[in-house]
């Protein structure tokens, strides 16, 4: 819960920044319209493209897993690029006999929360959990704050939504079968959290 207040006051704190600037100089330095976006918009899957599933399996609520995955494809730093490597990696999943994209939800470069699954539907992950997938190969590329930041917002949205139980449990892709998902670099940062679960789950 703590984490919560602090999470909140700091949106209150950015907002409260935001909210003084000029909007006119905001508008004069962004490269494009995507830069005006809050941090952390939460993209439907209309709004980047999706398709619809050929089949949903529904979850029961609230949860005990998360499973924290990656894409194993580039970096994304924009709404249009990140849309555009989500449809990709639904259309890779479609073909690979999936009944929609693997994930309940991924995370971009720009800090936005994308639409897969969603919180109702089964994950190709692992049954009765929510999988995140980070956009980018952890192998090599490095979490930037506002992905962080995007995740931690998504898990305390779920638990306030009774998706997830409020002592819900984290483990890492490669914990749940061998992969090398979700990357040395990801695996640093969730480690590190008190709702991460060491233990191997296959
Ligand atoms: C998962 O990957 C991380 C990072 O490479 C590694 O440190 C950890 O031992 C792996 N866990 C398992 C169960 O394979």
């Amino acid at each position: 819960m703590s984490i919560a207040i602090a999470f909140a006051l700091m949106l209150t704190v950015f907002h409260a920044t935001s909210a003084t600037e000029d909007p006119l100089d905001v508008f004069d330095n962004a490269n494009s319209i995507e830069e005006l976006l809050p941090p952390h918009e939460f993209v439907h899957k209309e709004t980047w493209g999706g398709k619809l599933p050929s089949h949903v399996q529904n979850l029961q609520h609230p949860l005990d897993l998360v499973i924290i995955a990656h894409t194993a494809t580039s970096v994304c730093t924009t709404l249009t690029e990140c849309s555009k490597l989500v449809k990709a990696i639904q259309n890779y999943h479609f073909r690979l006999k999936k009944s929609d994209i693997g994930y309940n939800f991924l995370i971009g470069g720009d800090g936005n929360i994308y639409e897969g699954r969603g919180w109702d539907a089964a994950n190709s992950v692992k049954d009765k959990s929510i999988s995140v997938s980070f956009i980018g190969n952890f192998l090599y590329d490095h979490l930037t704050e506002n992905m962080v930041d995007a995740l931690q917002e998504l898990l305390i949205e779920g638990v306030e939504l009774g998706k997830l139980k409020e002592d819900y449990k984290i483990v890492c892709h490669n914990q749940t079968i061998a992969t090398l998902s979700p990357g040395q670099n990801v695996y640093d940062v969730v480690k590190t959290w008190k709702h991460f679960n060491p233990e191997r789950l296959r």
